[in-house]
């Protein structure tokens, strides 16, 4: 199916546990305030490990006007107005990583723990099998263990993991770990199942 197809499914009202209603839907070129407000909010430990700068205001408008969902699709979880989560798959759309697409995903810290993650790299599988992904990854540095935890949840299986291969903006090693999830046996299973 073509993305553009796929994601007439959204905008797609949810509820989350606490019965709080959240609208999903891809970024759109207004988001440029509501996004950096986002990502301000983000305690600056864990900002240290995105790998864009993503206070500059500069970096969110480049991304809000220079849209290519082919390429990066932010899905974001609004409620009132503002952002409350983001997961985005990467896509090459050529070369020999053109089957493999990547997901990531940040929770704004004042909604952790209410299934917002869950459902947006849910919702992310799900595009990724309609467009013809055949396998999933997620990066990650030792230290994400709640995500690496989420990922393994969602059928996500440790890859590799590499002792200090990566740096944070203070030059701090950190372990490296790659985790993915194959569409194509994930979705047999699922028909072994029913
Ligand atoms: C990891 C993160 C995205 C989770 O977001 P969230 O919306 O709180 O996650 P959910 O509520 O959907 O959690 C889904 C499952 O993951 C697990 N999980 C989530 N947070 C957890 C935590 N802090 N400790 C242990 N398990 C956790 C739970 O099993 C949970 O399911 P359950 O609540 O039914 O038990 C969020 O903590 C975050 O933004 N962290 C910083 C960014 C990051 O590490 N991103 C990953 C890089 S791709």
């Amino acid at each position: 199916m073509s993305l553009e197809l796929e994601l007439q499914r959204f905008p797609k009202e949810i509820k989350l546990k606490d019965a709080t209603r959240v609208t999903l839907r891809p970024l759109e070129k207004a988001d440029e305030k509501i996004f950096h407000e986002f990502f301000l909010a983000i305690p600056e430990p864990e900002r240290m490990f995105i790998k864009h700068r993503v206070t500059d205001v500069a970096v969110i408008r480049d991304w809000c006007q220079d849209m290519d969902l082919g390429r990066n699709l932010p899905l974001l979880a609004v409620a009132g107005g503002k952002i409350i989560a983001a997961a985005t798959l990467h896509q090459q759309l050529g070369g020999w990583r053109r089957h493999i697409g990547r997901v990531s995903v940040l929770a704004h810290p004042q909604f952790r723990g209410r299934g917002l993650a869950k459902a947006l790299v849910t919702e992310i599988l799900a595009i990724a099998r309609s467009v013809g992904l055949e396998q999933v990854e997620a990066e990650f540095i030792g230290e994400q263990e709640a995500a690496i935890k989420m990922f393994a949840l969602l059928g996500f299986s440790n890859l590799l993991r590499l002792d200090n291969y990566v740096k944070d903006m203070q030059a701090i090693s950190h372990d490296y770990v790659l985790m993915g999830l194959n569409l194509k046996v994930d979705e047999e299973y699922a028909g072994v199942g029913g």
